[in-house]
């Protein structure tokens, strides 16, 4: 299950409402807040369980705790109110940094912040829950398949900076990756990184995996022998998107050797944002889920 963390200052009312939002679009998520400036304990404010109730949602229970590392550890994505909550929490949290953005950011408005409505009339908590909902909602269609969920990342030595340059492009898109190495330049051996980002698809602790090696075949071969993994080696972006439409890939492998960061970038992004035909598609790879598990 995926963990989503919602970040504010005193955690008494813009991210408690972004989460208890958040949790009506996506049940099934973990969804917490915290604040980076929170009084341990404090109910959220007034008007926050007003406009909650005014939704059909309920902060009653709701306790304000401080953000620290550990609320990072397993979760998808953090979600700061503005840009620079953001930058805070990327500054305590480094582990964390590449999946922490604003909400605004995740959701293809870099320059929205959710201001705080602190000492405001209730409208102004209104709209603070108007602007969540909308943000999320368009988060949710601009992510799509990824709603919510984190891109795990991994090379080979050859594949490095490729998948350097695919992460600060998702970066800056403002698309959660957790990266799995490797750190060096040194040779290595690319099934060690496709085990890694493979079982990470397969559990469920990354939504999708990209894999780059000097072809992408020996990491696309590799991947592949993990249960759930249904990784597909291509070169740019028409298969890559094809590649979800049809196969319902749930990792992209790149060869560093034979694309360039341009067409790399356009193929990642296209991965990232297609979703699965389904239709007679999903005939097609229920076969391929059943050969996951006869082994035949
Ligand atoms: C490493 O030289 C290279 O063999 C590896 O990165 C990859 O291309 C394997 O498929």
């Amino acid at each position: 299950m995926q963990r989503v963390v919602f970040l504010c200052s005193g955690n008494t009312c813009r991210s408690p409402l972004a989460a208890a939002i958040a949790k009506s679009l996506r049940p099934d998520a973990e969804v917490l807040s915290a604040g980076l400036n929170a009084n341990d304990g404090s109910p959220a404010a007034e008007a926050a369980r007003q406009v909650a109730r005014e939704r059909g949602l309920d902060l009653e229970s709701h306790r304000a705790r401080s953000a620290v590392a550990t609320l990072f550890d397993g979760a998808a994505v953090g979600l700061a109110m503005t840009r620079r909550l953001a930058d805070e929490a990327r500054r305590r949290f480094p582990d964390a940094a590449d999946r922490i953005f604003s909400l605004g950011t995740y959701a293809g408005a870099p320059a929205e912040d959710v201001d705080d409505p602190i000492g405001q009339s209730e409208g102004a908590y209104r709209m603070v829950a108007s602007q969540v909902s909308d943000l999320l909602r368009a988060a949710q269609t601009r992510s799509g398949w990824l709603f919510l969920q984190s891109v795990g990342m991994g090379s080979d030595h050859a594949g490095l900076i490729l998948r350097r340059e695919v992460l600060a492009a998702l970066r800056q898109e403002g698309i959660p990756t957790k990266d799995y190495g490797t750190d060096s330049a040194e040779r290595c051996d690319y099934p060690d990184f496709a085990k890694l980002v493979g079982d990470a698809v397969a559990t469920g602790e990354v939504g999708a995996g990209i894999l780059v090696c000097g072809t992408g075949i020996g990491m696309s071969i590799a991947a592949n022998k993990i249960l759930g993994v249904r990784a597909a080696v291509v070169a740019e972006g028409l298969g890559a998107e094809l590649s979800r439409r049809h196969n319902d890939a749930n990792v992209l492998c790149l060869g560093a050797r034979l694309t360039g960061t341009e067409l790399a970038r356009e193929a990642a992004l296209r991965f990232l944002r297609t979703s699965f035909d389904g239709g007679r598609h999903a005939d097609r790879v229920a076969k391929i889920s059943a050969m996951d598990v006869q082994g035949s």
